[in-house]
């Protein structure tokens, strides 16, 4: 196992950038129309462009016997859950999250069992007593999102997304409760090799248009979008982390005993800090999550553990190259 490959999107530049870092052989699978871009970087060893998801997911399965397959935020987006299940070649992290983070209540239900608070949720519309945001299915950067401030405002939206054709049933949404406070990004490596758990750095994602809404002065009275376009870094105050810690080994923990092998690698927990101070987690990521692009050359978390320019990418990289070098590479891939 030489040879790291990913899709060509996302994360995948500081992947790469760290694979070559920690001695791998690097090559990066991306749609056909980017393949002049991704070749200008001395780190990729080989560009490969595929036409379709069916040739994409040939290309990965070429290097079934050296390569390790690093999955990112677009693998599922680009490649469609059914095809993803015929990737042969070995990923690294637990591929059997996939299908957990497929279904909207069954995601938020690893973080219940953690007993991480999340906003409140509502079973049917005629529950809602609050403003909430109501979700659709499939991580598509908040596409067709939207906010009510109370029970019609919800059923008029469902109606509307219905007659879109966005979902076929209302049971393919959640509605969760608007939490007001400030988004904070909380990004983590369980290491199965190390047997710890670092943060790796913390993230605000750039929001469009709800971020875009406050620029000026007067109520518009437009609806906020929340389609994801970018990442700006934060930091916590340091009170708030040994709790974002506590968080994160719980959530490990509960991986651990419900989704095996385990957590493996980088996941995020996307929440809202309030003004008491409490945290509410509404949604996490299982895997590499693009805010970590902002720390490239290493975050401030990641200083303290490395003491070294220390991405996510590379991280990644170096878990690989110590799960190789004790012999327990099976410990990281599935
Ligand atoms: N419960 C919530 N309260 C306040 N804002 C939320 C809540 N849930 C989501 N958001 C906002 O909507 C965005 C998209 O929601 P999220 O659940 O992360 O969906 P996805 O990442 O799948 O698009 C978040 O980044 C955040 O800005
Ligand atoms: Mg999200």
């Amino acid at each position: 196992m030489d040879t790291i490959l990913t899709i060509g999107s996302h994360s995948s530049l500081q992947i790469l950038h760290g694979a070559k870092k920690e001695g791998f052989k690097t090559i990066q699978i991306t749609p056909e129309n980017r393949v002049k871009f991704y070749s200008q970087f001395p780190f990729i060893d080989k560009v490969i462009g595929y036409r379709n998801e069916d040739e994409a997911v040939n290309y990965i399965n070429d290097y079934s016997d050296n390569g390790i397959l690093i999955p990112h935020g677009s693998l599922v987006e680009y490649i469609g859950s059914e095809r993803v299940k015929k990737i042969s070649t070995k990923i690294f992290g637990n591929r059997n999250l996939f299908e957990w983070e497929a279904n909207q209540r069954k995601k938020m239900s690893l973080l219940k069992m953690s007993n991480i608070p999340t906003p409140m949720d509502f079973e049917s519309p005629e529950d809602v007593d609050r403003m909430v945001i109501v979700k659709l299915p499939g991580a598509k950067g908040g596409k067709g999102y939207f906010v009510a401030k109370n029970k019609s405002e919800v059923k008029e939206g469902l109606n509307k997304v219905l007659s879109a054709k966005l979902i076929k049933s209302i049971d393919e949404v959640i509605i969760q409760e608007y939490v007001i406070g400030v988004p904070m990004y909380f990004q983590f490596f369980y290491s199965p090799i190390l047997n710890r758990l670092e943060i790796t750095g913390i993230d605000i994602r750039y929001e469009t248009n709800v971020d875009g809404l406050r620029r000026l002065p007067f109520n518009l009275n437009i609806e906020p979008t929340f389609v994801v376009v970018g990442n700006l870094p934060a930091v916590a105050r340091e009170s708030l982390l040994p709790k974002v810690f506590d968080y994160g080994m719980s959530f490990v923990n509960t991986i651990k005993e419900r989704v095996p092998p385990g957590m493996i690698g980088p996941f995020c927990l996307e929440s809202v800090v309030k003004d008491s101070g409490e945290i509410a987690v509404f949604e996490f990521s299982g895997r590499i999550v693009a805010g970590t692009n902002l720390y490239i050359n290493g975050s401030p978390y990641s200083w303290l553990y490395w003491d070294e320019p220390m991405s996510v990418g590379r991280r990644i990289g170096r878990e690989i190259k110590l799960a190789l070098n004790e012999n327990r590479l099976n410990e990281v891939l599935t």
